[in-house]
Order: C-alpha cells, then structure tokens, then sequence
C-alpha cells in the first residue's frame, strides 16, 4: 500500500514542479458572498425554529455548510460567461434534445473524456438511475452491488429486482487504514451469481468513491476482476461514476503502478471497464443541475433517449453548456482534483487522532464515527442529529444526519456523521473552524443530549423530521 504524500504538509503537483512550493491551489477568488456572523442566540432561536432539524435552518443563518457537495461548488468564471453569454439564449428541448448546439458541446466532451460513444443527458443523477434502470433492470431479477446510494438502490428496488450487497467487509471496518474499502468481494460476487443463476442477474452496479462507508475508492484492479467475472457470465457492469475523479486520484495515490500517470487515464480506463455509467455531475463536474447516462449500447441508448423525453428529465441547454465547460475545467489540470482532496485531507488530517473519524481519508467528506464519539447516546436520542444540533450551535457550522445507513451497516449499528466538503468553495480558514467546532464537541461530548421525535400524524414520514431536546 501506498501511503498520502501529502498528509500533514503541503501537496506538491509532482507533474508541474519539483520543488516543494507554489500552485497548490488553482483558482483564486473572483466573486464573494459575505457571510453573516450569527450569534449563540440567533443559533439557538434557530435551531429550536427547526425543531432542532439542522436540515431546516435557513441558508441566511449558516456560516459553512457541509450537508453535501452536491450542487454547492462555486461557478468558474469560464461558466459564469456561459450564464450570461448567447448559450442562455438557446432554445428549449425538443423530441431530439440531440440536436441542440448545447448537446452537440456537452457530447463531443463527455465522449472524449469518458469514452463512451452514447450519451443521454439527464436533470440529475437519481433522474439517470430511474431510466436506466427502468431500462436494464428486469422485475424478479437481482442486482448486485457495493452498498449503493439510497436512491441507486430505491430505482433497482422500483424496477422490481431485489438488491445483494457484495462489497467486501472491510468497508465495515471503520479504523482499518485499508486504502480501497470501496472494492467488491468477488467471492461473495461468484457465491450470489452461483446461488441466483447468471441469468437471473440483471447487472452489477458499482459505486466509485464509496459513499456510504466514508468516500473509499474501487481499485481498478477490483475493477477488473469484477469486470472479468460479470463478462464471463455475460452480465452487464454499470458504475456510479459521480465521484469518479476521487475514485481515480486514491487511485493514483494508493493503487502500485498508478503513481505516474495522468488522472484522465484512470478515468477512461475505470470507463472503459464498464458496459455503461450513471453520473450526478452535481459534485464532481461543479453543477448545481446536471446527470448523464454513458452507454456503448446504441439500442439502450435508443430506449434511454426516449424515456429521458418521457420523464421530462432531459437537462436545459444552459445546463449542458455549464456542465461542458466545467468537464473542460476540471480536466485541464490535475491541480483541480489534487487541491480538493487536498482539503479533505487537511480537515482530516486536524480531526485524526483527537476525535473518532473513519479511516483513511475519502475524497469528498470527512465522516465521523458516532458510536465511539457519543457513546452514552443510544440510536433511541438521534445521536447523529444531536451532535449536528451541537455543532450548528457552538459554530454556525451546518452538518446534517443524510441519507440512512446501507442495509449491511444497519445491522452492524454504524452510525456516521459526514461532514462533506463542497468542492471550489471553501478555504483553509473555513475548515480551521470545522476542526475547531468539532474537536470542542468532542471535548464537550458528555453534556450532549439526545434528541426526542416529535410524532405527528399529519406529516408523512418522509417529511424532515422534527425534534424536541431530552
Ligand atoms: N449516487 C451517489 C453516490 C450520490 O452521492 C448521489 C447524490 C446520487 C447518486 C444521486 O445524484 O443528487 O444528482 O440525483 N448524492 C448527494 C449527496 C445527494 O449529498 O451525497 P443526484
């Protein structure tokens, strides 16, 4: 294993510079907003507004917000003038949003970049997974995959086909330095294949950067064996690919024999590994709309087109042309993706050893690891909300509980808090002062209370939940 070479000091760019200085960070700042300096006061009327629901306070009151970095990272100067230049003025989608000037850009992008011949824009990444799975995945069949997002695995679900979780059980391993928790366990893949029939199997779905147990990467050598195995029972390999830049630099870092090459290269070769991809650009392609369907299947692609009209998910041509120039931003220089891992591991790097945060650091987030942090809270008090209810409190900083935990971790009682970093958004003071509000929770962690549901028929449960204090 490959250890950071960057942890605890600067990251040095080994492409562009030999010498230890300069170019870490490769945007500066063109456009601010000024953030309003809160008081305990207001942060407490505010949280007892939301029923102590971090999710609910309004934007106005929160001084950084790591409730996701999906959709939040800030415009390039390039997409701003996309904004305000003649691609608004395009025309809306017709039948053929194919033939747009703005598909014809984002098109010849994503084909380059990713290597797929077909692609079907989308309004978001759930909007992709909801035809492609409506296309490729039959009633009564079984999907295999690695702990899936929960609204990967609500599509599969509601196409009828019945999800096995093979990701390999070091992703359960929390403190374990295991540099690619995100893999699959080929031998639980080869045991459900064996046990279902291949035929029955309608695809295995992988998840890059894995999410739900800390943001850990896929190697491509898993990649390959999986690739291998699904080939030679002719089933379909599908990935994730949203956060397929994190999942190619850990790779670069980590994986042996990937140190000198370009970050494009991992990410056409994980593409070409897959038979097709679904894809939020909401977190690495720096959108706040925007999901794509990558196939070498021109018949699905077909299909995929024409449910994509059906849905009204096909993505406005403002969208496509802010999601091109961001592909072309992204990929001009490695300097992009290094500077945002960067910071995740700057955050983890302050958190590491003073506080119980999952190991080693992902490449979007920073998750911490409740059981051990709040131990004297049972999942009865919502530990998860009481410390995001905590920290919004003592800081103006805003986390939030996120999605429920996969079907494996629920039995094994995981509970994490991510504290994910919106990319291009952020500076190193901002996360001084995540460290700082997170460690005097830590210190505080005994005077922490749970939290109460408020049960209240008329809301159904899919609502924001509300809270009162213990
Ligand atoms: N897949 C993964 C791994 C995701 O993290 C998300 C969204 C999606 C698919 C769905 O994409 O939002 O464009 O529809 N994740 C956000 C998050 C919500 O905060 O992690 P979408």
């Amino acid at each position: 294993m490959l250890s950071r070479r960057y942890l605890g000091r600067q990251y040095v760019d080994m492409k562009t510079s030999s010498l230890p200085v300069g170019f870490s960070v490769p945007y500066e700042i063109a456009a601010v907003r000024p953030l309003r300096q809160t008081t305990p006061g207001e942060r407490e009327d505010a949280l007892r507004a939301a029923c102590y629901n971090t999710d609910l306070i309004p934007q106005e009151l929160i001084y950084i917000d790591l409730s996701t970095d999906s959709g939040v990272s800030s415009l390039s100067t390039r997409q701003l003038s996309v904004l305000t230049g003649a691609a608004c003025v395009e025309s809306g989608m017709g039948l053929a949003a194919e033939g747009s000037r703005s598909f014809a850009r984002l098109d010849e992008q994503v084909r380059r970049i990713f290597g797929f011949p077909f692609v079907v824009p989308t309004t978001q990444g759930r909007a992709a997974e909801r035809i492609w799975t409506k296309i490729n995945v039959r009633p009564g069949s079984v999907v295999a995959g690695n702990m899936l997002f929960p609204s990967t695995r609500t599509h599969i679900q509601m196409a009828g086909a019945t999800l096995i979780d093979v990701v390999g059980d070091a992703a359960h391993d929390l403190a374990s330095e295991e540099p690619f928790k995100g893999n699959l366990d080929a031998a639980k893949l080869r045991a459900a294949i064996a046990e279902h029939g291949a035929e029955k199997i309608s695809c295995v779905y992988v998840e890059l950067a894995l999410n739900a147990c800390g943001g850990h990467p896929v190697s491509l050598a898993n990649l390959k064996e999986v690739r291998a195995l699904a080939e030679a029972h002719k089933i379909p390999l599908f990935l994730d690919a949203c956060r397929i830049l994190e999942n190619s630099f850990l790779i670069k870092e980590r994986e042996a024999g990937c140190q000198e090459r370009l970050i494009r290269e991992i990410v056409q070769e994980t593409c070409a590994l897959a038979d097709a991809c679904t894809m939020s650009a909401l977190k690495d392609f720096l959108v706040a709309s925007g999901g794509l369907i990558l196939t070498r299947d021109e018949a699905a692609y077909r299909k995929a087109a024409m449910q994509c009209f059906l849905d009204g998910g096909q993505l406005s041509g403002n969208s496509m042309e802010l999601l091109a120039t961001a592909i072309e931003d992204v990929f001009a220089a490695e300097s992009y993706i290094t500077e945002r891992v960067r910071q995740i591991d700057h955050l983890w790097g302050r958190l590491k050893g003073a506080v119980p945060v999952v190991c080693p650091a992902g490449g979007h987030a920073v998750f911490l690891d409740l059981n051990p942090f709040l131990a004297h809270l049972g999942a009865e008090e919502f530990p998860a909300e009481a410390l995001a209810a905590f920290i919004y409190r003592a800081s103006g900083v805003r986390v939030t509980k996120g999605p429920p935990a996969a079907p494996s971790q629920a039995p094994r009682g995981i509970n994490l808090l991510r504290l994910a970093i919106p990319a291009r958004k952020y500076v190193t003071g901002h996360l001084d002062d995540v460290a700082a509000a997170v460690l005097h929770a830590y210190a505080s962690r005994k005077g922490i209370r749970g939290l109460r549901r408020i049960e209240n028929p008329a809301r159904s449960k899919y609502e924001p939940a509300q809270f009162t204090q213990r």
